[in-house]
Order: structure tokens, then sequence, then C-alpha cells
């Protein structure tokens, strides 16, 4: 049995399969456990179950050589932890891939259309007492059905949209590293962001995607096109993004995820024509109780002595 880190509240039942281990946390507020605090557990733990706003950085791994031997996050992303440091201490480190995929993908729609609709204006508007009545030349949107839809990245989640797109009869591109030798496949980034009446990114963050989608990558969209983020908000410039929507060079755009959560860039804040999410994209129930479950069902087996399936390998 082992003495497990649970940084944060997991949803019902996600602890279950911990059961037996000794557990530390969350805090009772269920605030962020800091830095220093991070540190200190990892000497005594031997293994962490966190969120991907803790930052597991190589000097909590360093502080945890020869105790800590595994730590999962309950998120598929994880570029808050070195893997490469985490690797060289021997930890195991584990994700939740395959279990968010659909419940993401919805979300994507969801500020697909709603940018599209301009759904956030107009909601403002409603709540703040602004709209008089209907009027044929108000909230006149850009239709999503019929549009030709750029996804960035081709991995599950981002198929999981081009799925969704078939149903509302868009013409579906998308571009990945590597060729996926399937129709739609568009090899230069560029070329589709310049075709695409709406761009949906579904990359991994980290350095390699740092600000991919740069003030020049935004000049090349059509005026009339929308950006669509529920990756990572370090893909994309947020402040050439602002200043895009600022100036209308940008149709619309659909965030869940920001450069430096939980701030957001105060001009996209002021934004027009944008809809902004607090990072929800597998936020339903079953969704994320089976990532909290996925989590600690890979400690539970890393402490056993077995293998996990979700052994992050990059
Ligand atoms: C992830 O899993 O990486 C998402 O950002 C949260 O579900």
């Amino acid at each position: 049995m082992g003495r497990v880190l649970v940084t944060r509240r997991l949803p019902d039942g996600g602890l279950d399969p911990l059961a037996g281990h000794e557990l530390i946390g969350p805090k009772p507020g269920d605030e962020p456990y800091t830095a220093d605090e991070l540190r200190k557990q990892a000497r005594a733990c031997d293994a962490f179950v966190c969120l991907l706003t803790d930052r597991i950085d190589a000097a909590v791994l360093e502080a945890g050589k020869g105790t800590l031997r595994v730590v999962a996050n309950v998120a598929v992303g994880y570029d808050n932890i070195d893997v490469a440091a985490a690797r060289a201490l021997d930890i195991v480190v584990c994700n939740t891939p395959g279990v968010l995929d659909e419940t993401t993908a919805d979300l994507a729609f969801t500020l697909i259309l709603g940018a599209c609709r301009l759904a956030s204006d107009a909601e403002h508007d409603v709540r703040a007492g602004r709209w008089h009545g209907w009027g044929v030349t108000q909230y006149l949107g850009r239709d999503a059905h019929g549009a030709t839809l750029g996804v960035v990245g081709f991995g599950r989640i981002g198929r999981a949209v081009a799925r969704r797109a078939e149903g509302f009869n868009m013409r579906v591109l998308h571009h990945a590293r590597t060729d996926t030798g399937l129709e739609g496949y568009v090899a230069d980034l560029d070329a589709m962001l310049a075709d695409a009446d709406i761009v949906t990114l579904h990359v991994p963050g980290g350095a390699a995607t740092h600000h991919l989608i740069d003030a020049r990558r935004i000049g090349l969209m059509k005026p009339s096109s929308v950006l669509v983020n529920t990756a990572r908000g370090t893909v994309v410039d947020e402040a050439a993004l602002a200043d895009a929507l600022h100036d209308g060079s940008l149709f619309a755009a659909g965030l869940d995820v920001y450069e430096r959560e939980p701030e957001i860039h105060p001009r996209l804040l002021s934004a027009p024509r944008a809809v902004l999410l607090p990072h929800i994209g597998s936020a339903s129930r079953a969704t994320r109780t089976r990532m909290a479950t996925m989590a600690t069902e890979a400690v539970a087996a890393v402490l056993a002595g077995s293998v996990p399936p979700n052994i992050v390998r990059a």
C-alpha cells in the first residue's frame, strides 16, 4: 500500500481504485498546492494524482527522487509535467487518453456554432436589457453548415470533430505533422488556414506548438473566418488574436483555453465576436469521473507492480 497525494478534489467515485492506500489531500478548501508544498510532498509520497494546473517540474520530481514512483495527471494533456525529468528519475507519468475525445469534440462544436452565430454577444445583450426586439439585420453570423473546416492536429479529438462536421455538410480538411494518408489531408498549414472558413485546433501544448497560430498565420485566415481553440492556450498568440477581433480582420473566435489560465488577456475579454469558456472541454460528469478513475487506476497499478495502459511514452 502506498502514500498518495491527491492534489485537488475529484468527482465522486474517482478515488475508489485507491481504496486501502493512504491518501493525502486535497486541502480542505481545495486550494492548489504551492511549488514548495509539492516538493515537500514529493519527498514523502509514492504517487501523485494531479491536475493540469499543478506544475510538476524538474525540481518537484527531483525532490521525489527515490520515493515518488508515479505521477498521474487527470487530463490527456501533460504539458504541466516535465516528462523528460520524470523519465530520467524512473518516475512513471500517466494521463487519460481516449476517455474525453467525444466530450471535448462536443465542446469544440459548441464553440464552432456559438462563435459562427455570435451567441455570446447576443446573449450578453439579452441579459443586459439591450435587446429591444427582432430586427432583420441583427446579429448576422456566418453559417457553419456547408463551410470548409480546417482541423489542425488529427488525433482522436480532431477526428471526432471531423466526424461531427460531416453531419453539418462541411468540407473537412486537416493538417498534421505527418501525412495521415486520409482524404482532406493538407501538408501545408498556411495553405489550409487560407482556405478554411473555420479553423479548430487539436494539437498538444508545449514548446513545439507554442504560438503555432501567431499574427502572421492569423493574417493568412479569411476576414470572414472563425478560430476555435479547445487544445492549449499557448498554441495561439492571444494578443494577436485579440487584435484581429478588434480590427475585424477575423470574424469570430471560440476559446476554451488561454495562455496564462486563469488569466485572460484583457483585450480578449473586451473583444467582440468571441465566445470565451473556462476550460470545460471535458467537463461532463461522466467523462470527468472516467478521467479521475483512469488516473487513480494507473496509480494503483504502478504501486502494485504492474504496468498501466496509459503511461506517457513521449
Ligand atoms: C485535458 O485533458 O488535457 C484537457 O485540457 C482537460 O480535459
